[in-house]
């Protein structure tokens, strides 16, 4: 059991959180998508204390993080050209890489794959963090595993108190999603997690980008996932939640005939259910809001004690597609089309 301190955002902190890293401990550190729970990526032991705090299966493979470009090449047996445009274009920033791993990844970090997913965060804090470290920190976000990745100190300190030695507080993050996972297969560049930088960002790179089938649709049984993060439960709060993909006005007709006390409505405005008798959670009327909001009001539907909720869906396209990938697990895959 740990006494997990809460340091502000400062030069202090920095050094604070260094040193517990250096000394191989698991600190909570805010990055621009969510907050991350980060270790000394190539030591095996400390990477394993995340897998515990966050009780995360062990073959689900972490981000490692880098601050600087020079920080990459001891990392991954290869670079290929549109690695090195996307890093141009989107680094410092919400993407993520996968590239082969070299010897100097521990399996432990890889979740046993011979690939590994490198991101430069642009956060200021994360930046220095790793910077003052020297080397590269493997961080997840910092929830329970299956919970929804925290976007402020606070929700990391409710899933983390007594985890782990400590968490920067640098405010709320400013993305709210996690990033952009992609690989590259002969020339095209797949979308294994959509995130801030959107398919359409990448079109801008090659006109070759696939989206991949998970990030829309469950997992057929047996079937591998080029992302094992795909196959687990994600995002779910305790509320049974339903997408009610339709106009305002179909969504404001089902929550007529379908809602009981129970339920709270997940809604783009305040005043989307007014005149309905239901409680409502608003998370946004643009993609980048709703993306920014989604996981607090997730969070939130388990403060209210919320069993049910109808939640409006969002335009899956750019970001929107991001913010639609997190509410369909959290939703458990329950949509309700009506067009
Ligand atoms: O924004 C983010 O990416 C945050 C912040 C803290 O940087 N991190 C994050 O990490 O979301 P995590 O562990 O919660 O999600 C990483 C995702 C998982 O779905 C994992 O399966 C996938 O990336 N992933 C990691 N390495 C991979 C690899 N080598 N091949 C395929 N998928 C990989
Ligand atoms: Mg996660």
């Amino acid at each position: 059991m740990y006494r997990t301190k809460m340091l502000p955002s400062d030069e202090r902190s920095i050094d604070e959180a260094a040193e517990l890293l250096r000394r191989g401990e698991v600190v909570g550190i805010p990055t621009e998508t969510v907050y991350g729970l980060g270790a000394n990526a190539l030591d095996e032991d400390a990477v394993r204390k995340i897998f515990t705090a966050k009780g995360r299966p062990a073959d689900n493979p972490l981000i490692v993080h880098i601050s600087d470009m020079d920080m990459i090449k001891p990392l991954v047996t290869e670079i290929p050209e549109l690695a090195y445009r996307c890093a141009e274009e989107f680094w410092a920033g919400p993407l993520t890489m996968i590239l082969p791993k070299s010897d100097i990844i521990p399996s432990v970090t890889s979740g046993g794959l011979d690939t590994v997913g490198i991101r430069m965060p642009s956060h200021k804090t994360a930046r220095a963090v790793i910077k003052k470290c020297g080397f590269p920190i493997a961080a997840p976000s910092a929830n329970l595993s299956g919970s929804p990745s925290p976007t402020t100190a606070g929700h990391v300190f409710n899933d983390m108190n007594g985890r782990i030695p400590a968490i920067i507080d640098g405010g709320f993050s400013a993305v709210g999603v996690e990033s952009t996972v992609i690989s590259f297969e002969n020339g095209a560049i797949r979308i294994l997690r959509p995130g801030f930088v959107s398919a359409e960002d990448l079109k801008e790179i090659t006109p070759d980008v696939i989206i991949d089938k998970g990030v829309v649709a469950q997992l057929e049984k047996g079937a591998i996932a080029r992302s094992p993060g795909m196959k687990y439960k994600h995002y779910a709060p305790k509320a049974d939640i339903t997408i009610i993909d339709a106009s305002l006005d179909a969504f404001r007709a089902y929550v007529r005939n379908n809602a009981d006390e129970d339920c709270v409505c997940l809604t783009f405005g305040e005043d989307d259910c007014e005149g309905l008798n239901v409680r409502t959670l608003c998370y946004g009327q643009t993609d980048a809001q709703q993306a920014h909001f989604l996981f607090d009001r997730l969070r939130e539907l388990d403060e209210i004690g919320a069993k049910k909720a109808f939640a409006r869906c969002p335009s899956k396209e750019g970001v929107g597609l991001a913010v639609y990938n997190r509410l369909l697990r959290a939703a458990a895959f329950q949509v309700v089309t009506l067009k």
